[in-house]
């Protein structure tokens, strides 16, 4: 009987040795210490047992019992103890790590110019107004003094759907639609951004879909000084307050006179370089004062009622603004273009 319950204790300790984990420690109670365990059905076998044998026996199984309590108890301290040390490990934080922020997109190059350039003129009290990018014949080239049989016309390669639908070639058209909209009141003064399109071969400074600003003004006594005023104004605003224009004789068949706006090259201050062409100026727009025709055909037939207008190519001037050398990328879609300006204000 004494060698059993010692070879039990034996098994005991080697088997709580082996228990790694909550549940098999459990299953080691119950096998050893619990009610049908093997201790006490030694316990209960003790009835077969001569009564003078008893009292030691019974001695033995008790030591036995205590004895493996205790080892239970310092064992299972033991396990929880690295039970909750690898917890901590797992679950520790390094907080001087600096964060790995998720992907965030950006305004795109283009959409930022636009923005910066509606808030000058909303300053200035223009309205930004918005027209269809399918448009008539009519108010892409008629009613802005540009008949059918115009050489001017030859300037704009359109992508025509039949001969009285097309896709606009310019924001011009919005000119002829705002005026009889609201002729013969006074003043006008709106801005249009919007995509145009043209039958260009794509390269990096030409792009068969590109973005136009329109500007318009009509009220009475508008000159050509007042256009000029403006567009200084909103170069300095644009480019910085030391920023200088100058306007060139042009022609647009619905201004007249007709002016190119160039800007001192922004990159070498007038010096010359690759980028003005060793000229000193960058042309950044077209504009002059509404041709008196385009004006009566539209509603505005008060001789004392003038205007003046303005068309800006978006791409070229944000090229010039952020140093994109190639037209292609505002459409490319590609996101490392995108993620050199998060860090950009405006
Ligand atoms: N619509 C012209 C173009 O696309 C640009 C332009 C020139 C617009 C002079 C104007 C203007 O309003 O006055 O080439």
């Amino acid at each position: 009987m004494i060698e059993r319950l010692q070879a039990i204790e034996k098994i005991a300790k080697e088997k709580l040795q082996a228990s790694v984990t909550g549940a098999e420690l459990e299953a080691w109670r119950v096998d050893f210490l619990g009610k049908k365990g093997e201790l006490s059905s030694a316990l209960r076998a003790m009835g077969s047992l001569p009564a003078e044998e008893r009292p030691k026996i019974g001695q033995v199984v008790n030591t036995i019992r205590t004895t493996l309590e205790e080892a239970f108890e310092s064992y299972k301290t033991k396990l929880e103890t690295q039970w909750q040390k690898a917890k901590e490990e797992s679950e520790k934080v390094d907080i001087t790590l600096s964060p790995r922020l998720p992907f965030l997109g950006t305004m795109h190059p283009l959409q930022r110019v636009i923005r910066r350039i509606e808030d000058i003129f909303i300053g200035f009290g223009f309205t930004v107004e918005r027209g269809p990018h399918v448009e008539t014949d009519h108010f892409n080239f008629e009613m802005l003094n540009l008949p059918k049989d115009h050489p001017a016309r030859d300037m704009q390669d359109t992508f025509y759907f039949h001969e009285e639908m097309l896709m606009r070639t310019h924001t011009s058209p919005m000119q002829a639609r705002t005026m009889q909209q609201r002729a013969p009141h006074v003043p006008l003064r709106i801005l249009v951004p919007g995509r145009v399109y043209r039958r260009d071969d794509d390269d990096a400074t030409h792009s068969h879909e590109f973005t136009q600003i329109e500007g318009l003004v009509v009220d009475y006594g508008i000159s050509m000084s007042d256009l000029k005023g403006v567009l200084l104004t909103f170069a300095k605003e644009l480019f910085g307050e030391q920023q200088e224009i100058r306007l060139r004789p042009s022609f647009f068949p619905f201004t007249e006179p007709s002016a190119e706006m160039d800007v001192r090259c922004i990159y070498c201050g007038g010096e010359g370089c690759s980028t003005c062409k060793h000229t000193g100026w960058i042309e950044i727009l077209g504009c002059g004062m509404v041709h008196p025709s385009v004006l009566t055909m539209n509603g505005y037939t008060d001789g004392d009622v003038t205007g003046f207008a303005f068309g800006m190519g978006v791409e070229r001037i944000a090229m010039l603004l952020y140093g994109i050398t190639d037209i292609r990328q505002f459409y490319t879609n590609d996101v490392r273009l995108l993620q050199q300006f998060i860090a950009v204000a405006r």
